[in-house]
């Protein structure tokens, strides 16, 4: 059986926590998007043409050690503005989508171009401030020193290319769910997400 969940929504909203509670809870697989445009841009910031780089991904490329770096995300958010680029990573995501036994993919453009389909469409997202919160709580527990502001100033910059770039930008898909986790713990954000998906799947 087949079952797709789409969880689109800006970095650090908290979607991919959330979307990896809610693979564990349904014994889904999950696949991370932003991985797919890290790696590309990864290999960009290394000389790498970004569209022989996406011709040429491999599985072990998503797990190269650097892809949460705050340059690697720039530099994800530049290569995924091309139309080229992101015509070579559609046909993985959206098999990946439809594999037996479920689905869980997360990015910005699930629900409404890689797979409008989704049985269930979720939009995660909470305020510039909150998000780049977290981010630079992440990014000091991990060794990186780094100001707030320059954090802050990182997440409105990628919002503003990932919304408003022509090609399949950030925006929710009319028939998605919002979560706001601003005012929420993780653990009720993953609450809510299973409830929805749980109704969805009962109906
Ligand atoms: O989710 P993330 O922060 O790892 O994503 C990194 C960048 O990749 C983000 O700025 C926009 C892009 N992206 C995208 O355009 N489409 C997706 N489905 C996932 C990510």
């Amino acid at each position: 059986m087949s079952f797709t969940i789409a969880i689109d929504g800006p970095a650090a909203a908290g979607k991919g926590t959330i979307s990896k509670a809610v693979a564990a809870h349904f014994a889904m697989a999950h696949l991370d998007t932003g991985l797919l445009y890290r790696a590309v841009g990864a290999q960009m910031l290394q000389g790498a043409d970004p569209l022989v780089a996406a011709q040429s991904l491999r599985p072990e490329d998503l797990d190269a050690a650097n892809l949460r770096s705050p340059e690697v995300a720039l530099a994800a958010s530049q290569v995924a503005v091309m139309a080229e680029v992101r015509a070579e990573l559609l046909a993985f995501q959206r098999g990946f989508a439809r594999r037996e036994g479920g689905a869980v993919l997360d990015g910005r453009d699930i629900g409404t171009v890689i797979f409008p389909k989704a049985e269930v469409k979720l939009f995660v997202t909470a305020s510039a401030e909150v998000r780049a919160r977290r981010r630079h709580q992440e990014l000091v527990a991990d060794g990186t020193q780094i100001d707030f502001d320059q954090v802050l100033a990182d997440v409105t910059t990628r919002d503003a290319r990932d919304a408003e770039r022509a090609e399949s930008p950030m925006i929710a898909a009319v028939d998605a769910v919002m979560i706001d986790t601003s005012n929420l713990t993780i653990n009720a954000a993953i609450a809510v997400a299973v409830s929805i998906v749980q109704e969805e799947i009962i109906s």
